[in-house]
């Protein structure tokens, strides 16, 4: 905090009225200081990290080789268009990491078309949008409070690419998409498109069950697999390009542990269709596609085709441990019945424990990061009822089920138990220090939390 009050006071009383101006010019020092304030805060935070449970669902870690790549002179160039067909000189290489990273993701998700040029899966999803839907078309999706993400929302991408949602029904008990009535609303409202997937995403969705109605209405599969990317790919989920949907757009950073990046698959799809997916990839929503990202993905996508599989099963394993634990200790986990969830994430009611915010809060106190979430049937968007956790980081670092019934008994500690969280927080750095390295990844046991220094001292 003194560190804060110092910066604080330099720029309020920085020097002024150099060169007869009034205007704010830097201290000698200052922007030196700046700089290594900024290195001084992201040790800080990954330190932090080192020290903590990470259960955020839609974050991951980043392998050695693939972190390399990011800061490789690849993060200096552009390569608008395909590989082969570039607007710049210069891209060899570049065309060649493209090339390999294109055939790994064909190979990855058995499918006959990729796109790795989308920079994030919002990106990808109004790739997708522009393609395939036009202005005032609908597009069938599910409801925010029913887990979807702020993409099909009015004021996310469907609301920039001016479609129209078309909400499917949801079954709260079973967390998943009510088919016979969404077919109902379905063949009702005739969407042009749509879109399955979630950001809280605990039950694969019916799409198979659904396909003959999207048949029979003319309507295309999409799906929104930024969250469950890496448990496709490792055969833990659904397999969507084979049920019904011959799209799906992705980030390329939860349970898939890339950089962070976009991407499109698909599958059967008319020469014409393809071409207005690539379109809207490039130059529909982006001009250059981040190669440092592109390269390190390539890495990220070899390495889950060599260790996915048992990653994806440990993960699905681990979430379901973690349900069981907090379920035994009295925590409202949804869907008890069903194992609580077939996926990496969970989701718990703490509205006894004193609701979605002050929990995540007080969690975050304690060293055990998660965020608050919206729930079926909650009243208010600004006051969820419930917190969703993710395994896949606490897997990423070797974890396994036995850690998970210690984690719920560090949230039993904390919330039912009274325990504060400072003597909360000492334990569970306690029991992250014997999980600090990688694993699912070539050169597995490097450092998970390491900042790279590369220069060894500070600019001043
Ligand atoms: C279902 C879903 N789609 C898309 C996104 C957006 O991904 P990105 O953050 O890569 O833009 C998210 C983000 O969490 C998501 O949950």
């Amino acid at each position: 905090m003194a560190e804060d009050r110092t910066l604080g006071d330099t720029g309020s009383t920085g020097n002024r009225g150099v060169g007869g101006s009034d205007a704010a010019a830097p201290h000698p020092h200052e922007m030196a200081e700046t700089v290594a304030r900024v290195r001084e805060l992201v040790r800080t935070h990954s330190k932090r990290f080192e020290r903590a449970i990470p259960l955020i669902a839609s974050e991951n870690l980043l392998s050695p080789y693939a972190k390399e790549l990011l800061i490789s002179d690849f993060h200096s160039r552009y390569a608008e268009g395909l590989p082969g067909e570039r607007y710049y000189e210069g891209n060899e290489q570049v065309d060649q990491v493209e090339t390999l990273c294109l055939d790994l993701a064909r190979r990855l998700f058995r499918c006959s078309f990729a796109d790795v040029r989308p920079i994030s899966g919002t990106v990808a999803n109004l790739a997708v949008l522009k393609a395939f839907a036009d202005p005032g078309d609908l597009v069938g999706t599910s409801r925010l409070a029913d887990g979807a993400h702020i993409s099909s929302a009015s004021f996310g991408a469907f609301g920039l690419r001016g479609v129209k949602p078309i909400y499917y029904a949801w079954d709260a008990e079973r967390m998943t998409i009510d088919v016979p009535r969404t077919r109902e609303i379905l063949r009702a409202v005739r969407p042009k498109l749509c879109l399955f997937g979630l950001s809280l995403f605990l039950f694969p969705l019916p799409i198979d069950e659904l396909r003959g109605t999207l048949e029979e209405i003319g309507a295309r599969g999409w799906y929104d697999g930024a969250h469950v990317l890496g448990l496709i790919a490792g055969g833990e989920f659904q397999d969507p390009l084979r049920e019904g949907c011959s799209v799906i757009s992705a980030s390329t950073h939860k349970t898939l542990p890339g950089p962070q990046h976009g991407i499109l698959l698909a599958e059967g799809l008319e020469a014409e269709a393809t071409k207005r997916l690539q379109s809207g990839a490039f130059p529909g929503v982006t001009s250059n596609h981040h190669l440092n990202e592109m390269a390190a993905l390539t890495v990220s996508l070899a390495e889950h085709l060599e260790f996915g599989r048992d990653y994806a099963r440990q993960i699905v394993a681990n979430a379901r441990a973690l349900g069981a634990a907090l379920h035994e200790r009295g925590f409202d986990v949804l869907a008890a019945d069903l194992g609580f969830t077939r996926s990496h994430t969970i989701a718990v009611r703490v509205e006894q424990e004193g609701g979605g915010e002050a929990v995540a809060q007080r969690l975050a106190a304690a060293g055990i990061i998660s965020n608050k979430n919206l729930l079926p049937g909650d009243k208010s968007p600004r006051h969820p009822g419930g917190i969703r956790l993710g395994t896949p980081e606490v897997t990423r670092v070797g974890m396994r089920e036995a850690e998970m019934r210690r984690i719920a008994e560090l949230f039993d500690d904390l919330l039912h138990r009274g325990r504060s969280p400072e003597e909360v927080a000492a334990e569970a750095a306690t029991l992250k220090s014997g999980f600090t390295s990688l694993n699912y990844c070539f050169a597995a046991g490097e450092a998970a939390y390491r900042y790279y220094d590369l220069v060894g001292r500070d600019p001043a």
